[in-house]
């Protein structure tokens, strides 16, 4: 079972590694991986802001750089703000994960949501949706 308290705390940690001048709006994550490794992100803005990277894409390409694969996700921003992962994140974090990995983010009454990867993107357009494309190509 994945250490849900201790990845939660591992995103308000790395939430202070976050660089976002722009929005001010900084954000935390940590990714338990399957073979129980932990790595964490935060958000990284540019100067050009569309290229501004948000904590959970950080967190998942640090896993999958060392060859890691998902099994459980917590999301941290600020105090007082619920901070349920960005459409681009849920498409890369399912990616990576099995639609049952647990995901928990924190919710501005200071308590955490907790959710699934498959709960947050239902019907995603996966890798086995691609491979099922290919079939018919
Ligand atoms: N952001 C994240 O890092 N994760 C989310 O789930 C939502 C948004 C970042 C992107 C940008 O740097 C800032 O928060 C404001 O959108």
């Amino acid at each position: 079972m994945p250490d849900v308290n201790g990845l939660r705390a591992a995103a308000r940690e790395a939430r202070k590694h976050a660089y976002a001048p722009y929005s001010k709006f900084t954000v935390g994550a940590a990714i338990e991986t399957t073979d129980g490794r932990r790595f964490t992100g935060a958000n990284v803005e540019n100067a050009s802001y569309g290229l501004s990277i948000c904590a959970e894409r950080t967190a998942a390409f640090a896993a999958v750089l060392a060859g890691a694969r998902i099994a459980a996700v917590a999301v941290s921003g600020p105090d007082g703000v619920t901070t349920p992962p960005c459409g681009a994140c849920r498409q890369v974090l399912a990616e990576f994960a099995a639609p049952d990995a647990p995901l928990s983010y924190a919710c501005a009454d200071g308590d955490w949501i907790d959710t699934t990867i498959g709960d947050l993107l239902p019907a995603a357009f996966d890798p086995n949706a691609l491979e099922a494309a290919r079939g018919i190509a």
